[in-house]
């Protein structure tokens, strides 16, 4: 147990999805995983271990935002021994050719801070995915019939963001969504020697305004389980 995951030791895979929101980290495990079980529940982050095609999973709540993605992603990763971590959450796109639904594999974020910045102080650095997961992940969506946006993406600390033309310059420079965990998951990630990547559905649109209605995100959703799975063991 660690401070902010009551799970025992063992109970944890090697290999961790991460959704955002707890709520859907139980229903990925309840539709994706053989025998899940809660092995979390700290303040409501839910964590289930089962197994997918044989291999152990779990699917762990991030909750929004690097701060409560760092919390989740050091314990995962010191404590109970995590490999491979994917983020699969949702993101705002930041291009026209981007569309509601499209699926994003984040292959750098850029960032203003993460939880991590203090450590680098004037170095820029630039968090990236690994290629073999990124990699797995583009065929595997190939496979399922969907053909992904692979580029970088922009890690926000704002959800509410008012500075005038930031979105703008991220627009010019080729950033396909906006979310708010991918960075710190890359830096922690490759400071510890493991596998990281982010799987992203387009939830809503920074240009065209448009948002996905509730009912239908569930099936978006699963898409990137599916992409992430198939990914982590190719
Ligand atoms: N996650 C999903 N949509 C987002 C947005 N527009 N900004 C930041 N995070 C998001």
């Amino acid at each position: 147990m660690t401070i902010h995951i009551a799970a025992k030791s063992g109970e944890i895979a090697e290999t961790v999805l991460l959704p955002g929101d707890p709520r859907r980290a139980k229903w990925a495990a309840e539709r994706f995983l053989d025998n899940p079980k809660l092995i979390n529940d700290l303040r409501g982050m839910l964590g289930f271990t089962g197994t997918w095609n044989g291999h152990r999973v779990t699917i762990h709540g991030s909750g929004m935002g690097m701060p409560s993605l760092s919390i989740y992603a050091n314990e995962l990763i010191r404590d109970y021994g995590a490999r491979t971590l994917i983020r699969i959450g949702s993101c705002g796109a930041m291009q026209n050719r981007v569309k509601l639904r499209d699926i994003i594999l984040a292959m750098t974020a850029t960032t203003f801070t993460t939880p991590s910045s203090g450590i680098f102080r004037e170095l820029k650095y630039a968090p990236c995915a690994d290629w073999g997961l990124l990699r797995a992940a583009a065929r595997a969506a190939e496979a399922l019939g969907t053909t992904p946006h692979v580029g970088g993406i922009y890690s926000s600390d704002v959800f509410y963001d008012e500075r005038p033309d930031l979105n703008e310059q991220m627009t010019r420079h080729g950033i396909l969504g906006v979310e708010m965990e991918t960075a710190e998951l890359y830096t922690l990630a490759a400071r510890h020697g493991c596998r990281a990547l982010a799987v992203l559905t387009v939830s809503d649109h920074l240009l065209t305004h448009e948002s996905l209605p509730g009912a239908e995100r569930e099936t978006g959703f699963a898409e990137m389980v599916e992409i992430a799975l198939n990914a982590a063991f190719a």
